[in-house]
């Protein structure tokens, strides 16, 4: 099925961790217009907490950059969400994937459940990066039809 973009909103904003409530706020105003429940309005916010946390402590670790959000509404009522930075990028993807994965040090106390997190709220989680370049996480979610 041919997928049609009924509506799209793009969000930069820096590394900080204060831009974690913006941006998940921003996900889930945006998500509002399709009168999502209250579970999945708690579960996209989730979901982007997680994202731009990963974006800003492990992809710009010890450095400061950009990070954007495209936030998608797709024809039936599917939410597109993607999360992406220039930061160091992942040298292997499944590996980061794995539950209680982390590269964090110790003392910052990191569950290595992040990408868990993600993917047991979104229906579907996709990323893509490459060491130095950064990485991108494209996350999707059915939500009701109207
Ligand atoms: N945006 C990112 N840039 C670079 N590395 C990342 C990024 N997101 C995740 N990672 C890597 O994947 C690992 C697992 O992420 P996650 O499941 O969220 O666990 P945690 O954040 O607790 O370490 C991280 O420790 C890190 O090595
Ligand atoms: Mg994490």
């Amino acid at each position: 099925m041919k997928k049609i973009i009924e509506n799209e909103s793009r969000i930069c904003f820096l590394s900080l961790s204060r831009n974690e409530a913006f941006a998940r706020s921003a996900a889930a105003a945006f998500a509002a217009q399709s009168d999502p429940t209250v579970e999945q309005i708690a579960a996209i916010k989730t979901a982007v907490s997680e994202a731009v946390t990963n974006a800003i402590v492990h992809g710009y670790r010890n450095t400061r950059g950009t990070i954007e959000m495209t936030l998608r509404l797709y024809s039936e009522n599917r939410l597109y969400i993607s999360i992406k930075d220039k930061g160091r990028g992942i040298p292997d993807i499944s590996q980061a994937m794995q539950p209680m994965f982390s590269t964090a040090p110790a003392e910052e106390e990191r569950s290595g459940l992040g990408f868990t997190v993600m993917e047991s709220f979104m229906d579907k989680i996709r990323v893509i990066s490459r060491t130095d370049k950064g990485t991108t996480v494209i996350m999707e979610k059915q939500l009701d039809k109207r």
